[in-house]
C-alpha cells in the first residue's frame, strides 16, 4: 500500500512508494499518525525520510536534537526511535493538543518535547548544545533557523532540513518566496566550509549536512 503521508508532499513516483510500503514492516503507530494526517491534510516529513532520519540517529549516536517546526509529533517520533531525546518547537497551540492526544501513553512520549512558541524564540530559550537539528518550518525561515542553530551544534552533528527539492520547483527555479529562499538554503549548505552536504531525494527532498568536527 502507499503511504497517505507521503503522498501528501512526495517528488517519489507513486509505485516506487507503494513498493517500499510493501517491503517494509512497521509499527502500527504510524498507521495511526499518518491516518490523522491525511484525515487534516496535514505535511508530514513522511516515512521514507523519518526511517532516515532513525537511521542517522543510530549511526551518528544522536542523542539530543531541536525541531524547528514539530507538528504534532511525527518526525520526532523518528528521532525518539533513533535514540534522541528531542525538543521540538511548534506555533500552533492545536497541534501540541493533537500531540498531547495521540502519543498519550504511548512509551516514546517521555523523550520528545514539543513547546509552544516561534521556533527561533523556543530555541533561544534552550541551553546546551544539540547532536541534530531538524529544520521543517516556514521555509524562508531556513535561513535564520541555520544561523541560530550552527553555533550550538555539537562538531560532527547534522542539520536536516525537509521540503529542499519543493515538489521541483528549487530544480525549476520558480519565483516565488518559498521556493527562492530554498534555493538559497541548498547553495549556501554546500558552498559553506563548515558543512559537508548532501541532497537525498526522499519524500520532499531532505538536506543532510554534517558540521565538519
Ligand atoms: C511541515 S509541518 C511539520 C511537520 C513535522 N516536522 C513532521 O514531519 O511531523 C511544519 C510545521 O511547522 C510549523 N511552523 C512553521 N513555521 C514555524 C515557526 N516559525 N515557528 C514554529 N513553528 C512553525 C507549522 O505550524 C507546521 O506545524
Amino acid at each position: 500500500m502507499s503511504l497517505p503521508a507521503d503522498k501528501l508532499s512526495s517528488i517519489v513516483d507513486p509505485e516506487i512508494l507503494a513498493y517500499l510500503g510493501v517491503l517494509e514492516a512497521e509499527d502500527p503507530f504510524l498507521d495511526t499518525l499518518e491516518a490523522h494526517a491525511a484525515a487534516h491534510h496535514f505535511p508530514l516529513i513522511g516515512r521514507q525520510s523519518g526511517r532516515l532520519i532513525e537511521l542517522l540517529c543510530r549511526i551518528g549516536g544522536i542523542r539530543r536534537a531541536f525541531e524547528f517546526g514539530a507538528g504534532w509529533g511525527y518526525s520526532a517520533f523518528f528521532f525518539a526511535r533513533g535514540g534522541a531525546q528531542v525538543i521540538g518547537a511548534e506555533r500552533d497551540p492545536w497541534e501540541l493538543e493533537h500531540h498531547a492526544r495521540l502519543f498519550a501513553g504511548h512509551p516514546l512520549k517521555a523523550s520528545i518535547h514539543i513547546l509552544q512558541g516561534s521556533a527561533l524564540d523556543v530555541f533561544e530559550k534552550t541551553s546546551g548544545d544539540f547532536d541534530a537539528v531538524l529544520l521543517d518550518l516556514h521555509k524562508e525561515d531556513y535561513a535564520m533557523a541555520l544561523d541560530v542553530a550552527l553555533p550550538r551544534l555539537r562538531p560532527g552533528g547534522l542539520i536536516v532540513a525537509d521540503n529542499v527539492l519543493w515538489g521541483g520547483r528549487t530544480a525549476r527555479g520558480s519565483g516565488d518566496p518559498s521556493t527562492q529562499a530554498l534555493i538559497a538554503y541548498n547553495q549556501r549548505i554546500f558552498r559553506d566550509p563548515r558543512l559537508s552536504s548532501v541532497i537525498v531525494p526522499v519524500g520532499d527532498g531532505l538536506a543532510i549536512s554534517r558540521k565538519h568536527g
